[in-house]
């Protein structure tokens, strides 16, 4: 048996980790540690909660005293927690030094003063910069050129991870993949917004001509890739994951109206994002020849499932857009722990 601290496992793709591990791995314990930030829901790991192998720690990892205070033995560490909104910061970038640069660094001060046996560190392709129409997509050994202050705070965070298998030779691992989609996302990304908006009826803002490109990949196949190099990656190295699934943004915001039976008459064009990356795309042949990664969803299936998703969980969204769901945690945990 295994523990497992897992970092953001209130978020995105953290929660489909953790569900995708307990429902995958018998042999693990999980224990999540999350400050619920406006991105940390807890209500995304329901199905979870009272399984004997899950337990939850409300902990910030900028701050290294509570991180510290955790008494369990870990062996291991996924690292998901992070700020991963490129918009939000560009509107200000504080928070995303705090928790991606310096909780990443907290983190790994733990992990080697407890002797973890691997260190998983989640990244993202946005590291490497942008790619013109043209150019070979990102491999392992592009050099790093981010854009924004998100992707500059996740590369500072990946040279930290680094430096800290070349002087403390600890047994770390990065991962670096393209754009998730899939359920639970919050609905300020790109595809859950399109879609909870043209299900409002609202406006669609797509941002500059529309043509920047992504690369998208269905967010459990990250989390297998994720899980994968956890298991049989080689300490020290880099694996880029990607789903071979690049698109124009419009061409994505088009297949969500049509899914959904409506023309283009939501679509508004709006001011590009500052520094706007042009086209990420994912050399990923090291993790599928290296470790045998293969994706299991193709990305129109996995689009319509994704919509599907957000029809049937209008209430989570709902919840989510008025900002209802962040009493969770006191009204779940408060009384218990003595802070309601
Ligand atoms: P998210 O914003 O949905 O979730 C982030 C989680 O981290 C939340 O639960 C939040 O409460 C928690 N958190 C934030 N600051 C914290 C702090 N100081 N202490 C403890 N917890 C904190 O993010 P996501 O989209 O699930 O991304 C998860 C990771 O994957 C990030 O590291 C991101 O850089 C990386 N990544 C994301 C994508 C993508 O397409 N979303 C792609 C590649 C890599
Ligand atoms: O590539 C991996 C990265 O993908 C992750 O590291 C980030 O955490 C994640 O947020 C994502 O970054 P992007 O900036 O690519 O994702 P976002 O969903 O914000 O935007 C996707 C594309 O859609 C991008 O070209 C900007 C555009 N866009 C986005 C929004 C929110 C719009 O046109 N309109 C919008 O309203």
């Amino acid at each position: 048996m295994s523990t497992i601290l897992v970092t953001g496992g209130a978020g995105f793709i953290g929660s489909n980790y953790v569900r995708l591990l307990l429902r995958q791995q018998s042999a693990v314990r999980l224990l999540n540690v999350d400050s619920l930030t406006y991105a940390g829901n807890l209500e995304n790991l329901t199905e979870v909660e009272s399984d004997p192998r899950y337990s939850f720690v409300k902990a910030d990892i900028t701050d290294a005293a509570a991180v510290e205070s955790i008494q369990e033995p870990i062996d291991e560490i996924v690292h998901f927690a992070a700020e991963s909104h490129v918009d939000r910061s560009i509107e200000d970038a504080a928070t995303f030094l705090r928790t991606n640069v310096l909780g990443t660094q907290v983190l790994l001060d733990f992990a080697r003063r407890r002797g973890v046996k691997r260190f998983v560190h989640v990244s993202t392709d946005e590291v490497y910069g942008s790619l013109g129409p043209s150019d070979p997509a990102f491999s392992e050994t592009t050099p790093i050129a981010p854009n924004s202050p998100y992707a500059s705070s996740k590369a500072a965070s990946d040279l930290l991870v680094r430096a800290a298998f070349h002087t403390h030779g600890m047994p770390v691992l990065i991962t670096r993949c393209s754009n998730n989609y899939g359920p639970y996302q919050f609905p300020e990304k790109l595809i859950p917004l399109m879609i909870a908006n043209a299900m409002e009826g609202k406006p669609l803002p797509v941002y500059g001509d529309g043509l920047n490109v992504r690369d998208w990949i269905q967010v459990e196949d990250h989390c297998r890739a994720v899980d994968l190099v956890r298991m049989t990656g080689r300490v020290g190295e880099v694996y880029n994951v990607g789903g071979r699934s690049e698109r124009p943004n419009i061409e994505v915001v088009r297949t969500i109206l049509r899914t959904l039976g409506h023309g283009d008459e939501l679509i508004r064009y709006v001011k590009d994002r500052l520094g706007h990356d042009r086209r990420y795309a994912i050399d990923d042949r090291k993790i599928r020849n290296e470790l045998g990664f293969t994706t299991l969803h193709n990305f129109e299936e996995g689009l319509a499932a994704t919509v599907a998703w957000y029809g049937q969980n209008r209430a989570w969204w709902e919840r989510v857009r008025s900002g209802d769901y962040r009493g969770y945690y006191e009204r779940m945990y408060g009384s218990r722990l003595g802070n309601s």
